[in-house]
C-alpha cells in the first residue's frame, strides 16, 4: 500500500499515516484481517521514526479499525460501514432482537387499511380538537417566561417539577375539593408517565393489577409490557362494580388497582359516591394501592362532581394522577401525580432516573398561563363546545344508527361507548366503516380479555364539529346497515 507523506504540511506525519490506513480500511481496499507491516519496517520504508508509526497505529486501535494479536502482529478489523446492511433479510437480526420479535405482539394494535377514502372521519381518535388550542395566549406565556427568567428557564427544573407550577396545581386541585401540598405533587411527562412510574415502582413480572373492564387501552399495553397480569372488574352505569372486586382481592392479591372514576375511558361512566367509599375501604382492607386516573375530570357537562378518591383517602392509600393533555394541549407533555409517604419519594427518584426532570420552559409558561386565569376560561369554553358536540352525536346516533344500538349518555369527557346490534362485531364492522369513510376505536383493545370487546365501539365527539359528527355518524349508519345485511345474508 502506498502512503504519500507531505513533510511540509501542518498535519503531523502520524496523522497522515493514520488517515491513509483509515481510508483504505473504510473503503474496503484493505480487507478485514489484513496484516499491517510491523512498525519498525514501515518506519524505515517511510523514513519516519518508529514512534510516529506507533502513534498512527494507536489511533486506529482506539477507533476500532485495527487490533494487535500478541505474537502474530497487527490486523485490520471490519469497519462499521462494512457490516452487512440490515435489509429485508429477517434471519440476520442479532439473537437479542429475535427475542424482542416475540414480545412485539404485546404492543400490536388494531390497524386499519391506509386511507383510500377521501376525508376519512376518524371517530376513534383519543385526541381533542387542536383548533381549540389557545396558541396565542400560550405564545405570550412562553415569551413572558423567557423574558422574566432568562437562562434559568433553560436549566433543569427540580426533579419533582417547577415549584411554582406545583403550587399552582395545588390551587387548581383545591378548587375541585382536593386538598394537598406542593411537596406531594410530582410533575411528569404527561399522565402516561405517571402511569409508567407507578408501574415501574410497584409491579414485577407476574404480578396482578386490577383494572376496570373495559379500561384505557394504552394502560393495558403498558401493564402487558411490564409482563403483569391484568384482571378486569366489570363496569356498569355507576362505574366499576366494586362488589365484584372483593373476590379478586381475596384470590389474586393484586399489587395495584387502576381506576378512572370520572368519565372513564372508554365507557364515559362515573363511579358513584357509595362505590367510591367502598373502593377505598376494600383497598385498605386488602392492602392494595389505588392509582386514580383523572384524565378528564374537569370536562363535566352536567351533574354534580363526586369527590376524588384521593379526597377520601385517610393518607397514603391513593396515588392521584391527572394532566393537561385533554383539558389543554397534549403536546405540552405535562401531567402530574399527587402522593404522600415513601411512595412519593420513590416516585421522584424513579422520575429522575427516567428523564431527570420535565421541560423547564414549558412548566414555567404553563404556570404563567394557569395562574393568570386563562386556564379556567379555556376550560369553560371547552366544556361549552364539547357539550354541544356530545349532544350533536347523541342526536345523530338516535336518528341514523339502528335502534338496537345501546349507550349510556356520558355526562362529561370525550367519548360515547356504543354497544352494537347483536349481529355485528367491532372487528368485522371496522373495514366496512373504513370503506364508507369513517373509523372508530374497536372494543377489543379496551378489555383484558380482548374478545369481550367485540360488541363495543368507542366514538369521540370532542374532536369534531357538529357537521363532521353528523356526516361521520351517517357514514357509520350506512356501514352498519351494509354489515348487518352481509351478516344476515351469510346466515
Ligand atoms: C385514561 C387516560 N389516561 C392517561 C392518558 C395519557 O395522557 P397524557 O400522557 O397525554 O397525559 C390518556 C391518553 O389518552 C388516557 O386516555
Amino acid at each position: 500500500m502506498r502512503i504519500p507523506l507531505d513533510r511540509d504540511s501542518k498535519t503531523p506525519l502520524y496523522r497522515q499515516i493514520e488517515a491513509s490506513f483509515r481510508k483504505a480500511i473504510e473503503s474496503g481496499s484493505l480487507p478485514p484481517q489484513t496484516r499491517l507491516p510491523a512498525s519498525r519496517r514501515l518506519a524505515s520504508d517511510l523514513g519516519v521514526s518508529r514512534i510516529t508509526v506507533e502513534e498512527a497505529y494507536a489511533e486506529l486501535v482506539a477507533d476500532g479499525l485495527i487490533a494487535s494479536r500478541p505474537g502474530s502482529g497487527t490486523f485490520t478489523l471490519p469497519p462499521c460501514s462494512l457490516w452487512p446492511r440490515r435489509g429485508t433479510d429477517e434471519t440476520s437480526w442479532p439473537l437479542w432482537q429475535e427475542h424482542l420479535r416475540l414480545r412485539k405482539e404485546l404492543f400490536e394494535r388494531g390497524k386499519t387499511e391506509p386511507a383510500a377514502v377521501r376525508r376519512l372521519i376518524p371517530l376513534g381518535t383519543g385526541l381533542v380538537d387542536s383548533s381549540l388550542f389557545p396558541i396565542g395566549d400560550f405564545r405570550k406565556a412562553l415569551a413572558r417566561a423567557m423574558r422574566r427568567d432568562g437562562a434559568g428557564a433553560f436549566d433543569y427544573s427540580e426533579e419533582s417539577g417547577y415549584e411554582p407550577l406545583r403550587r399552582t396545581i395545588v390551587h387548581v386541585l383545591a378548587s375541585q375539593g382536593l386538598q394537598t401540598d406542593a411537596r406531594n405533587v410530582l410533575i411528569t411527562a404527561g399522565s402516561q408517565q405517571s402511569l409508567a412510574l407507578v408501574a415501574q415502582l410497584l409491579l414485577s413480572p407476574g404480578d396482578t393489577v386490577v383494572v376496570e373492564s373495559p379500561t384505557y387501552s394504552v394502560a393495558l399495553e403498558l401493564f402487558r409490557a411490564f409482563r403483569v397480569q391484568c384482571v378486569g372488574v366489570p363496569t356498569d352505569e355507576d362505574g366499576m362494580q366494586v362488589d365484584a372486586l372483593e373476590k379478586v382481592l381475596q384470590q389474586r392479591h393484586p399489587r395495584l388497582i387502576y381506576t378512572m372514576p370520572n368519565f372513564q375511558n372508554p365507557s364515559g361512566v362515573c363511579l358513584s359516591a357509595p362505590r367510591r367509599r367502598d373502593l377505598i375501604l376494600l383497598a385498605d382492607r386488602y392492602n392494595a394501592p389505588i392509582l386514580e386516573d383523572d384524565f378528564v375530570g374537569d370536562l363535566r357537562y352536567e351533574g354534580r362532581a363526586q369527590p376524588a378518591l384521593k379526597t377520601l383517602d385517610p393518607g397514603g392509600r391513593v396515588v392521584y394522577m391527572s394532566g393537561f393533555s385533554k383539558m389543554l394541549m397534549p403536546g405540552l407533555r405535562i401531567g402530574f401525580l399527587v402522593a404522600e409517604g415513601p411512595v412519593y419519594d420513590c416516585l421522584v427518584s424513579i422520575k429522575r432516573v427516567n428523564d431527570l426532570a420535565s421541560p423547564n420552559l414549558v412548566q414555567r409558561a404553563l404556570d404563567l398561563y394557569v395562574s393568570v386565569g386563562r386556564y379556567q376560561a379555556h376550560l369553560r369554553r371547552c366544556c361549552r363546545v364539547f357539550r354541544e358536540r356530545r349532544d350533536a352525536m347523541l342526536e345523530a346516533i338516535a336518528r341514523r344508527l339502528p335502534a338496537d344500538c345501546r349507550l349510556t349518555r356520558p355526562r362529561g369527557g370525550l367519548f360515547v361507548w356504543l354497544r352494537l346490534p347483536k349481529s355485528l362485531s367491532a372487528t368485522s364492522l371496522l373495514p366496512v366503516a373504513h370503506k364508507e369513510g369513517v373509523t372508530f376505536a374497536p372494543g377489543p383493545a379496551f378489555f383484558p380479555a380482548r374478545e369481550e370487546g367485540e360488541p363495543f365501539i368507542r366514538l369521540n365527539f370532542a374532536a369534531f364539529s357538529p357537521e363532521v359528527i353528523e356526516e361521520g355518524i351517517a357514514r357509520l349508519g350506512r356501514a352498519m346497515r351494509r354489515a348487518c345485511g352481509a351478516a344476515h345474508g351469510a346466515k
